[in-house]
């Protein structure tokens, strides 16, 4: 886990700790930021997709790392697209990322492919929604996918990553808890 002062955004990640205990949620955050940021600016991206925004902490990485890109962020609790929206407004990327309030089945449908980096974090990931961001996905382009070490549904997305066919894949760290993917 990076350090507070390497991470521009430690507060926004405290913050989500502090409303996860009052709020009794799901609103786990991402663990490391720069990491999102880094992968966002090697692609030089123009275009991210994140799934799971919560409070902002992860879009704002991304943003961070990508100045030219816009940010398409989809979460469906209000109080968590609510806080997003103030703390994303509050840093100065209002412009950049939008907050799109609903399920990720619903949304999804709703956005064009093209996509140069995508990010999972939405609780257990689930092959049907994989197989949507590898449509959504540039050929080449970049996903980062969280909680791989949730058993279940995430066994089978872990499977389809190192298919070797649709995405080269390596884990990161020593939890297998997420995999960098790229579409082949
Ligand atoms: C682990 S948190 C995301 C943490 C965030 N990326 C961060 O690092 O701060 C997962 C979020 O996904 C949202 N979520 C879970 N399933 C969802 C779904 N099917 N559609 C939309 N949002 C969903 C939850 O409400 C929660 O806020």
């Amino acid at each position: 886990m990076p350090k507070k002062s390497d991470d521009p955004f430690a507060h926004v990640r405290e913050a989500t700790l502090k409303h996860r205990a009052r709020h009794g949620c799901g609103a786990w955050p991402y663990d490391n930021g720069p990491l999102l940021a880094t992968v966002a600016a090697a692609a030089g991206a123009r275009r991210i997709l994140e799934l799971g925004c919560a409070l902002g902490y992860t879009s704002l990485s991304l943003a961070s790392g990508a100045p030219k890109a816009r940010v398409d962020t989809v979460e469906r609790d209000p109080e968590h697209v609510r806080l997003a929206r103030e703390n994303i407004a509050a840093e100065g990327f209002d412009k950049c990322i939008t907050v799109h309030e609903g399920d990720f089945a619903k949304v999804l449908p709703t956005l064009d492919p093209g996509y140069d980096v995508a990010f999972f974090d939405g609780h257990s990931p689930v092959p049907a929604l994989h197989k949507t961001l590898h449509k959504l996905l540039k050929t080449g382009g970049m996903l980062v996918t969280a909680n791989l070490n949730h058993g279940g549904t995430a066994d089978d997305v872990h499977a389809a990553l190192f298919d070797g066919k649709s995405w080269q894949s390596a884990l990161i760290g020593e939890d297998g808890e997420t995999a960098i993917s790229v579409k082949l």
